[in-house]
């Protein structure tokens, strides 16, 4: 296996999972039941027939099993989740994507989790584990499209050397997707939040958009 993603069952975590399968990542979709995730997997297959996608369905403690572990949970499951898994995900990189989103007076805004970000929480579950904060900008209708290229830039946040160049490898993976180094976990704040914008912006004009970075170039080694 390459990548488990813990709460891989929804939107964000499937539409990942199929994006990352898709260029031969051997990847394991896990969830809080073994059953949900393999009917997920037969899903994917179904929707893509014609493509040997290598998905596996598990429980999460498998999927976190992985050499590399996403969290894709609702935000605010996110640290109770990494908790969970302490002995599984003590001395990996852990990648959260989760973003602090609450909608109030009908708009998404962005809520200040405790240490100002879902990475820092799910760093604070599991201290002994190497988090990276990224995939915040990238929909889940258009990285899980795998009839167009998943374009987009993607910043990286994290206070691990070792965490960035293992997250930004596997966003190198994917063609057309081009990691950046936003900075320390200190930076995760700022980048869960800008999400809401843009998912405000994508349902005011009916797009998908995400972020390209116009003015630097990657290929971006810390
Ligand atoms: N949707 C997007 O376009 C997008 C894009 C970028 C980032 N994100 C972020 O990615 C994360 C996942 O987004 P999503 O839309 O896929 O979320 P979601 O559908 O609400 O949740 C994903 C999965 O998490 C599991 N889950 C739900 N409640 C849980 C709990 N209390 N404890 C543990 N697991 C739980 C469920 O899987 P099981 O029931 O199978 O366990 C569910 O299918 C979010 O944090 C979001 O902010 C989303």
């Amino acid at each position: 296996m390459d990548v488990g993603i813990v709460g891989g069952t929804g939107p964000a975590g499937r539409a990942l999972a199929a994006r990352l399968a898709s260029v031969g990542l051997q990847v394991v979709i896990g969830s809080r039941s073994a059953d949900r995730a393999a009917e997920i997997v037969d899903d994917i297959h179904k929707k893509w027939p014609d493509r040997d996608l290598p998905l596996h369905p598990a429980a999460n403690p498998q999927a976190a099993a992985a050499p590399l572990v996403v969290l894709a949970t609702p935000w605010d499951a996110a640290a109770d989740t990494a908790a969970g898994l302490r002995a599984e995900l003590s001395g990996k990189v852990v990648v959260s994507m989760g973003n602090a989103l609450a909608k109030i007076d009908g708009e998404l805004q962005a809520v200040v989790p405790p240490g100002g970000s879902v990475a820092w929480g799910v760093q604070a579950a599991v201290p002994e584990a190497l988090v990276s904060a990224a995939f915040h900008h990238l929909p889940a209708r258009s990285l899980g499209d795998l009839n167009r290229p998943a374009s987009g830039d993607v910043l990286v946040c994290s206070d691990h050397p070792e965490a960035f160049e293992a997250t930004a490898d596997l966003i190198r993976r994917v063609p057309d997707l081009r990691p950046f180094d936003a900075g320390s976990l200190a930076a995760a704040g700022p980048v869960e939040a800008f999400t809401a914008v843009l998912l405000s912006l994508n349902g005011r004009y009916k797009g998908r958009a995400t972020i390209h970075l116009t003015g630097i170039d990657g290929d971006n080694k810390r």
